[in-house]
């Protein structure tokens, strides 16, 4: 479970996904906070990016300084959810490309079923950060990093609020070369397929539906 998995711990992080999880949180907050974590989580799924030294000519002197090298971001929502995540993450890499994956689970098989795609070009020469506040079952989130891999995608990491356990599992099983980044790995599913103790439908709880 630990393999590729990690849970940002950060004081500031556990906080706000505690508001989060009230269910007195209003829609308004709701997206406040998660436009707040996006960012926190931002800086712990980018700590490892590469720097490279360059020369700069400060007022004061000329000097060498760490700059990012290597390759370019993209970042991909799994929809409809990961669409409240994209704007903490673009307030920190206003330059990162950005893509869509829209999945629906088709009633009678439970399976994911693809409506919408649109990806950034040269997937293959980018870092991917895949997004979707909740990993619940893995069924999406394994299709839609399937889709990229078709696309090209060579590195992609999974961001994820809130994660079950069986999603980590899923995920780990059919893509074992993702890196999962989660603030939360909770208990386990519901029988409707809701994340215990979660925090509800994550596209109801900041779009104000359902
Ligand atoms: N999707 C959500 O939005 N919440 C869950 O708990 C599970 C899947």
């Amino acid at each position: 479970m630990s393999q590729n998995l990690t849970i940002i711990e950060h004081p500031l992080v556990q906080h706000k996904l505690t508001l989060m999880r009230r269910e007195e949180t209003p829609a308004s907050s709701f997206r406040q906070l998660l436009w707040e974590i996006s960012m926190l989580m931002t800086y712990e799924i980018t700590r490892d990016l590469p720097l490279q030294e360059v020369t700069v000519n400060t007022p004061v002197c000329q000097t060498k300084a760490p700059l990012l090298t290597g390759k370019k971001l993209a970042l991909v929502s799994i929809m409809r959810a990961g669409n409240g995540l994209l704007d903490g993450i673009l307030e920190l890499i206003p330059a990162a490309r950005v893509g869509f994956v829209g999945l629906y689970r088709d009633e009678e098989t439970l399976e994911p079923v693809e409506y919408y795609c649109k990806v950034p070009d040269q997937l293959e020469d980018r870092l991917v950060i895949a997004v979707d506040p909740m990993l619940a079952t893995g069924n999406s989130s394994v299709a839609a990093i399937s889709r990229l891999k078709k696309e090209g995608a060579k590195e992609i990491r999974l961001l994820s609020l809130v994660a079950a356990p069986e999603g980590v599992t899923c995920v780990q099983k059919v893509h074992p070369d993702i890196r999962i980044y989660t603030a939360s790995l909770d208990e386990r599913l519901n029988e409707n397929g809701y994340i215990v103790p979660g925090l509800g439908d994550a596209g109801d709880r900041m779009f104000g539906t359902g």
